[in-house]
């Protein structure tokens, strides 16, 4: 059998139970660009410093091509002791090239490999899952745009509050996401931190150009501390902490949509392709995609502890409890990348039923305005806001709506009751007297689409 990467001082064999233990290649394979490109990099910085030959850095750079194109074709062959990608890689590379393959990682150790392939991997995954939130924010900017004509109540604890836009509940959702989008691209260049050249733990003996290896393969920055540039894992943890709070987002406009979309509220209708059915209830369909949404946020969350119980009390550098900070970053960049799709197909392909929403608009909803038009007639607004409780009341009483009090009722309950009164009770003045900045009055609507718009341009 063949010998391991590290096998020289070892004379007894590995536990076939701790073999499979110790194995990542089963999910670290999917770093394998990453692992390739990092030792093409590697392979030029040896060259500069005399280590390779310009001849062996050519020999080198085919193999681990070839070796590349082994993992895009699906024919990479994986063997028994291949225990991570680096090392599976290197096998293959020297069964490819010969003994020059075991030049490659003169003054390299997988600690700052595997730590600078994380950083690559996710770098990319990070551009990707940046373009589908802006995917998301755009359609529900669109939608916002389209729909400001449609007039509903604003809840607070579920219950009737306030006339609002649809719309502007909707932009309420897309300024989460927006502020998502901010904090992905300020962890970017956290990212983006070259570990390459550390060593194992103490640097790079051959004096390894960093600076060319950053710009090589795209880094910002260079680890400027070995140890920490091998121990760190933060760059994962910030991520999970942003998928985490992304989530919740999610999770919250998931809530508000799935609890419109009952035969109770009838606000909006999911498209078919994004619900399923009942294998007993023949009627039903449900908003299964809103579910999982709300449902997976779980899980990202539980990635995030996870990982940072694993680090928490490790000692300095590299320890191999590190290698679990691949499930969980995975396992979050898969889902919230799905997610963030679903979600943008499931809000671009909605019914909203503009109807529903404005036949949901009881006069109750005016009774702030209701007090607030005594304010303006110079009355202080805890008197007014009492006086409008009891016109709620009175009309309560007699089971009716405020505006059919009559106006002997209002000047009964304060004798600044008017005529004019019975302008409160239009939904759609309402909302456009709410015209100070975050408001839902068409002017302000305009005002948060293009601030939206323009962070997408970002
Ligand atoms: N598979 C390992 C990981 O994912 C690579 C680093 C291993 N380094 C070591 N010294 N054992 O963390």
């Amino acid at each position: 059998t063949k010998q391991k990467l590290w096998g020289g001082r070892f004379t007894g064999k590995t536990d076939p139970l701790m073999h499979a233990f110790n194995q990542s290649l089963k999910y670290d394979q999917r770093m394998h660009d990453a692992d390739i490109r990092g030792s093409i990099a590697y392979a030029k910085a040896l060259t500069l410093v005399g280590i390779l030959t310009k001849e062996e850095e050519v020999k080198i750079t085919e193999g681990l091509l070839t070796v590349g194109e082994e993992w895009k074709a699906g024919t990479f062959k994986p063997e028994a002791d291949d225990e991570d990608i680096h090392t599976a890689n290197e096998r293959r590379l020297s069964e490819l090239i010969g003994p020059l393959g075991g030049k490659l990682h003169t003054g390299r150790s997988r600690n700052d490999q595997v730590a600078t392939d994380m950083r690559l991997w996710l770098l990319d995954e990070v551009a990707d899952i940046e373009s589908g939130l802006k995917g998301l924010i755009r359609v529900m900017v669109e939608r916002a745009d389209n729909e400001r004509d449609i007039l509903m109540p604003g809840y607070t604890h579920l219950q009737r509050g306030q006339p609002i836009r649809w719309s502007h509940l909707l932009l309420s959702h897309a300024f989460s996401f927006r502020n998502d989008l901010e904090r992905l691209q300020q962890l970017i260049p956290r990212v983006s931190v070259l570990p390459l050249g550390s060593g194992a733990l103490a640097g790079n003996p051959f004096g390894v150009d960093r600076e060319f290896l950053a710009r090589e393969l795209g880094f910002a920055s260079v680890a400027e501390n070995s140890m920490w540039g091998v121990g760190d894992r933060d760059f994962i943890v910030e991520f999970l902490m942003w998928s985490s709070l992304t989530m919740t987002h999610m999770s919250r406009l998931a809530e508000d949509l799935i609890i419109y979309s009952t035969a109770e509220f009838g606000f909006v209708t999911l498209s078919d392709a994004y619900s399923t059915g009942s294998s007993i209830m023949p009627q039903k369909k449900n908003p299964d995609s809103l579910e999982l949404l709300r449902g997976k946020s779980g899980r990202i969350f539980g990635n995030m502890a996870g990982f940072m119980m694993t680090l928490k009390g490790l000692p300095s550098t590299y320890n191999k409890d590190l290698q679990e900070d691949k499930e969980p970053l995975f396992d979050a960049v898969d889902h919230t990348s799905a997610s963030l799709k679903i979600a943008e197909g499931v809000i671009a392909t909605m019914e909203v039923h503009g109807d529903k929403m404005r036949a949901a608009l009881t006069m109750d909803v005016l009774a702030t305005d209701l007090a607030d038009y005594l304010v303006r007639k110079g009355i202080p607004f805890r008197e007014t806001h009492h006086i409008s409780g009891r016109a709620v009341a009175l009309a309560e009483s007699r089971k009716c709506q405020l505006d059919n009090l009559t106006l002997e009722d209002y000047q009964g309950l304060h004798e600044k009751f008017s005529e004019d009164v019975l302008q409160v009770f239009d939904f759609e003045a309402s909302v456009e007297r709410r015209t100070a900045i975050g408001g839902p009055s068409r002017k302000t609507l305009e005002r948060q689409i293009s601030v939206l718009r323009a962070a997408l341009a970002k």
